[in-house]
Formats: C-alpha cells, sequence, structure tokens
C-alpha cells in the first residue's frame, strides 16, 4: 500500500483553456503545402505559431482533455484509477463506434465491409483487457484508501458500457434505467435499448441468404434479452459444413464468436479482480459485490455460436 502522498505535475493552466466542447476552427494542408513548409524549415518541425495555441492541442482539444483529471483523495493510487476509468470510456466508444457501423453494414448486406469492422472491434477489446493489468496493481489496500470518495459511483451507471452491450444484443431493461434521469443520454440509451442488435441484423441476414430462420426472431421486442433459438443454431450448422475461409458467412460465425470469446475475457478479468480488490463486500453502485458480477462472467452474445460447438464432430 502506497503511504505517501502523490505529488501532481502542473501540465495546463485551466485559467486558459477553451472549455467548449465544439470542434475548434483549424486550417487544411495539402502535400502541395507540407512540402513548401518543411523547405521552409529546413526540414525541421514547425516550432513557431500565431495566438496562444497550436493545432495540435486544437485538432482534439488535448488541453481539454488533459484538465478531466481530477482525484478526489489524497490517496496516491487514485490517479491511476482515475485515468483508467476515462481511457477505458474513450475504448469502449471506439468499439461502440465500430460496431454500430459494422450493423449497418450487414444491414446492406456488406459482409466484407463489416468482418473488417469486427476485426478492429476485436482490437479495441483486446486493448480492453490489457488496461486491467494497470488497475491490477492497485492492491485492495490501496484501493480502500479512496473508495469512499466514489460514493455511489460505480461501472454498471457508464451508459457508453451500456451503449456497447446494447449494441450487442445484451438488452437490459432496469439497468438502461438508471439513466432515465439524465436528460442529455437518455433517448440515445433508450433508443438503443429498443433497435436491433449486431446480431439481430446477422440474423435477419441469414435469413436474406435463405436460411430458415423463425418468424419469432425477425419480429421480436428488441428490448428484450436475446432468446437463443433453435433455427438459429440450425443456420449456423449449415454454415459450418463448408469451413473454408472462402465462405464470407463461416467467416462471420468465427469473427463473432472470437469477439465474444474476448470480451468475456475481459469481464472475468474484471469479476476476478473485483473479488481480489474489494473481497465480498457490496459494491459502491448498490449490487452485492462478486455475487452480483457472477452472471456478467458467464454472459455469451451469439449463445447459438457456442451450442453449436456441442454438434459438431
Ligand atoms: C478495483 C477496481 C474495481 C472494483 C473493485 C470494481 C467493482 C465493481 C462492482 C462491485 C461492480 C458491481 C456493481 C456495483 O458497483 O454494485 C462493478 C460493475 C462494473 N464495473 Fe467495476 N470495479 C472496478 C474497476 C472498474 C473499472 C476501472 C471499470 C471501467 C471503467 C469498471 C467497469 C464496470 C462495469 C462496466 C460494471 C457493470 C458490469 C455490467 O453491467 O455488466 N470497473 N464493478
Amino acid at each position: 500500500m502506497p503511504n505517501f502522498k502523490p505529488q501532481i505535475p502542473k501540465i495546463v493552466d485551466p485559467e486558459g483553456v477553451d472549455l467548449g466542447i465544439e470542434p475548434r476552427p483549424m486550417g487544411q494542408t495539402t502535400d502541395t503545402t507540407r512540402a513548401h513548409q518543411a523547405t521552409e524549415t529546413g526540414g525541421e518541425p514547425t516550432v513557431d505559431f500565431k495566438g496562444n495555441t497550436n493545432p495540435y492541442i486544437d485538432y482534439q482539444s488535448i488541453d481539454l482533455l488533459l484538465s478531466l483529471q481530477h482525484p478526489r483523495s489524497e490517496a496516491y493510487d487514485e490517479m491511476s484509477f482515475f485515468v483508467m476509468g476515462q481511457v477505458k470510456e474513450i475504448l469502449f466508444k471506439g468499439l461502440h463506434f465500430e460496431l454500430f457501423n459494422a450493423r449497418a453494414r450487414i444491414q446492406q448486406d456488406e459482409i466484407e465491409d463489416a468482418l473488417m469492422l469486427l476485426n478492429r472491434s476485436k482490437e479495441f477489446v483486446q486493448l480492453l483487457i490489457k488496461t486491467w493489468d494497470v488497475v491490477a496493481t492497485i492492491s485492495a489496500e490501496g484501493f480502500n484508501q479512496f473508495r469512499d470518495y466514489l460514493d455511489e459511483a460505480s461501472g454498471q451507471l457508464s451508459f457508453m458500457y451500456r451503449h456497447v452491450e446494447f449494441v450487442l444484443g445484451n438488452k437490459d431493461e432496469k439497468l438502461a434505467s438508471a439513466h432515465k434521469n439524465v436528460p442529455h443520454v437518455w433517448p440515445h440509451i433508450k433508443e438503443a435499448l429498443e433497435t436491433p442488435s449486431l446480431y439481430d441484423e446477422v440474423i435477419a441476414f441469414l435469413k436474406r441468404q435463405g436460411h430458415e430462420i423463425e418468424q419469432e426472431m425477425l419480429e421480436r421486442d428488441w428490448s428484450e434479452p436475446y432468446p437463443a433459438n433453435e433455427s438459429v443454431e440450425q443456420a449456423w450448422f449449415s454454415i459450418y459444413q463448408d469451413p473454408d475461409t472462402s465462405n464470407l458467412l463461416y467467416q462471420l460465425g468465427e469473427t463473432l464468436i472470437d469477439l465474444d470469446d474476448a470480451i468475456s475475457q475481459y469481464r472475468w478479468r474484471h469479476f476476478v479482480l473485483v473479488a481480489k480488490t474489494i473481497g465480498y463486500k457490496p459494491g459502491t453502485g448498490g449490487s452485492d459485490g462478486v455475487g452480483w458480477l457472477r452472471h456478467t462472467a458467464e454472459l455469451r452474445y451469439f449463445p447459438e455460436l457456442w451450442s453449436l460447438r456441442t454438434r459438431m464432430g
């Protein structure tokens, strides 16, 4: 347990930060202007800029971004926890963007495009799994030094994580409702809850490809949890009779199960880490902690791709 106080390095003077969330005005360069600039500077990087900012800062509002890390306690480990929480939110956002667009490609029957985006999604998840390595360096004692300062904040209130869950198909009306009092977040969560997931769109695509899919899987209440279905498993079973890389549907099945596998490793890592850090204490978010989290470790988004394995031989 760190028994020393952190020293917080000064990086940005908050007084000077433009707090607007709109993209800041910027110009554009071209191959020609860049070649000209490199001649002007004699091949060295540009270091003279007009005004009180520079294009790197403005492109991604970096000074604003780097002003948002404000641990609440004097516990040494809180800064790492804080930074990793924000890193994860950004990675969830990147992952969700790819999954959201993969779903749109599947709706258009553009499976090769969808595969490209799903493969990138898998890389996002690998990065997310890796983030636990940093969080795992926080000992139980180190965490206890700042835990009270979380108030009732808990990852189960992450609306970005909820979007990832919903686009993949793990719908949960109750967990969604935690956001109903937040008017700038709730309508989008509600829409995500009620919209067919990526897997629902895969199933509709299998139907368009001539597989026999029961009607109840093509028209249902999309806000309900996904119900595993025999006709879907049968469709995958017939696709897996031709396990060749030239078979796009087979590739799709394998890519989806790899994604499911990776996310289950992410959830498992969190589950085990929580037990290591807080034992069997209740969570900050109102649950009984590891007891409640156990069900998340068992979840699979695409159940037929798993049950199918039992039939393969
Ligand atoms: C040592 C650090 C951590 C501990 C002890 C911990 C503990 C818990 C607990 C007990 C829960 C159950 C809900 C509740 O709070 O009652 C939970 C849920 C959750 N946590 Fe953590 N957590 C930790 C780190 C993180 C981090 C860094 C993130 C990512 C931002 C995260 C994301 C989540 C998510 C998304 C859920 C909800 C799971 C779901 O809805 O399926 N946790 N956490």
